[in-house]
């Protein structure tokens, strides 16, 4: 890894701060369009003209989602000249360039978004060598900001000033807490199933947020023990992941080059249940990936 503290281009504290300046000012930008789009009480179906979808029919892609990876891209581009970015919706290259990449998740949980569900975020990570070393994640409808800095703590701030993010002191699996999600892809939506059929039962419950971003920030905050998921990719997990490391959790990530439709697990866990967590993840099968046939992830 090259020498962060020494090489200006790769000063944490700067790629910190750009991410969560530029976060926040794409997270502005989507709490406002989302009245003029969808309206207030409007049903999301009677605006068919601001929604497309990707991988499957259930997943969609919002005219908002287009506009903040643009814009996301041109503040990076005036504050970042020459650093690279893989964004969920314009994409970039598969191989790690060498320098800093910024990993872009322009709406996470853009099913909430279009629904009106409060819970979605936009995450933008910057990668060094494919590490995330600096991250931000702001939950818009909450108006919090989440953000870490490698080796330098993670911390929330809703507005009333930073605090000092730590896992929850859990110890018990049975007691935990337990985050997960699922792809849009059907085949691997029935493994998915059948995995949380033999989990359930022996932890606390299970919550299905929306927004892997959050789901990784709510490890961070403690607002849930644990976050498992099959086949996120990098955009989904760059700025959460660190967020949630920064904060003691115990974490897993797919490797940088691997993409939603390899199906890699993702893990977070409070450290003190990490092992026996892992132990029963790997007992009933949910350590192996889910892939799917084409990028239906
Ligand atoms: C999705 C969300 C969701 C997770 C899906 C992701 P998107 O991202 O993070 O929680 O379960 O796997 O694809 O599509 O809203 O950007
Ligand atoms: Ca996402």
């Amino acid at each position: 890894m090259p020498q962060l503290d020494t090489d200006t281009r790769f000063d944490p504290d700067e790629l910190t701060a750009v991410a969560v300046a530029v976060a926040q000012e794409a997270a502005r930008h989507v709490r406002t369009r989302r009245p003029e789009v969808f309206g207030v009480g409007v049903s999301n179906d009677s605006v068919p003209q601001a929604v497309s979808t990707k991988s499957t029919d259930t997943d969609p892609v919002t005219i908002v989602d287009t506009e903040s990876e643009k814009l996301i891209r041109g503040l990076l581009a005036t504050r970042r000249p020459g650093d690279s970015v893989l964004g969920e919706e314009e994409g970039g290259s598969v191989a790690v360039p060498s320098g800093v990449r910024w990993v872009v998740d322009p709406i996470d949980g853009t099913v909430n978004f279009l629904y009106g569900i409060p819970a979605y975020s936009v995450s933008i990570g910057a990668q060094v060598d494919g590490t995330t070393v600096a991250g931000a994640v702001v939950d818009v409808a909450r108006g919090v900001t989440y953000w870490a800095t490698r080796g330098g703590g993670a911390f929330s701030d809703d507005g009333s000033g930073p605090v000092r993010l730590r896992c929850n002191a859990v110890d018990e699996v049975a007691l935990a807490l337990v985050a997960t999600g699922f792809g849009y892809a059907a085949s691997r939506r029935e493994v998915q199933g059948a995995l949380i059929a033999r989990l359930l039962p022996r932890i606390r419950d299970l919550r299905r947020v929306g927004s892997a971003a959050l789901d990784l920030c709510m490890v961070a905050s403690g607002a849930v023990d644990a976050h498992y998921e099959h086949g996120l990719s990098p955009w989904d997990w760059a700025a959460g992941s660190l967020i949630a490391e920064e904060a003691g959790a115990i974490v897993q990530i797919p490797s940088p080059t691997s993409r939603g439709g390899d199906g890699d697990v993702t893990l977070a866990m409070a450290p003190g249940i990490a092992d026996d967590l892992r132990a029963l993840l790997a007992g009933i099968g949910a350590l192996a990936p889910i892939p799917v046939q084409q990028d239906a992830s």
